[in-house]
């Protein structure tokens, strides 16, 4: 499969409308990656989904699924959405016993390995096991809800761990998630992230499509900037 190119847009289903899945899928044929965000009460306050919804979601989405799993224990729950044939799983390191292992496991099944970092949590934690990720998700909000306000000061941290990953040869895509809109993804866009979910800019524009080029445009032109 041939992947898509930078400035990469992935709406969130968490804004879709959940009893009516297959429809919003549809409307985001136009993006790179499906983002599905699966929540489990314990490591966030709210709760979204789990292995069997993802499961029909990757049967019925018309692009590949970016999961990004919000929960306890992923070094347990990861594998399973990497088998049922995701594109991409991330998962957070605060979360998890053994970010390494779980990454070598996840390739080794066929997925793109990613670690998530919460706002919190300082860039450096990840330097030494950059190698082992095709993707770094740079938190923008607290994670656990949709609709939050993009958080600017994580940007230090961004263009830390993108300055790190240069220098160590890695090419893992940066993403970024949380209060991403025409307003402020130019500053992620300009800190050097290449990939960007966006859940309410999406699903709350009256024509989707036109929301993704928007948000592509502009990422586009602030990157060509750096
Ligand atoms: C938040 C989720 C996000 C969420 C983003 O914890 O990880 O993916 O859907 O929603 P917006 O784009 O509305 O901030
Ligand atoms: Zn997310």
């Amino acid at each position: 499969m041939s992947l898509p190119h930078a400035p990469r847009i992935n709406p969130s289903i968490l804004s879709a409308d959940f009893v009516n899945m297959q429809a919003d899928l549809a409307r985001i044929a136009a993006a790179d990656f499906a983002h599905v965000d699966v929540m489990d009460n314990h490591f966030v306050p709210n709760l979204t989904f789990g292995l069997q919804m993802v499961e029909r979601v990757q049967a019925t989405s018309p692009i590949p699924l970016d999961v990004h799993l919000m929960i306890d224990d992923p070094d347990r729950w990861a594998p399973g959405y990497a088998e049922l044939g995701a594109a991409s799983v991330t998962f957070h390191l605060e979360a998890a016993a053994d970010p390494v292992a779980l990454a070598r496991r996840l390739r080794d099944i066929g997925a793109r390995a990613g670690i998530a970092l919460k706002p919190g949590t300082a860039g450096e934690e990840l330097y030494d096991m950059l190698g082992e990720f095709d993707q770094v998700l740079v938190m923008t909000v607290e994670p656990g809800f949709g609709g939050q306000s993009f958080m600017p000061e994580t940007m230090p941290k961004l263009r830390g761990l993108v300055a790190e990953a240069r220098r160590r040869g890695t090419d893992a895509w940066f993403q970024v998630d949380g209060g991403i809109s025409d307003d402020t993804i130019a500053q992620a866009a300009a800190a050097g992230a290449d990939t960007f979910v966006a859940g309410s800019a999406v699903y709350g524009a009256d024509n989707i499509e036109a929301a993704i080029e928007g948000l592509r445009d502009r990422a586009r032109a602030a990157s060509l900037e750096l």
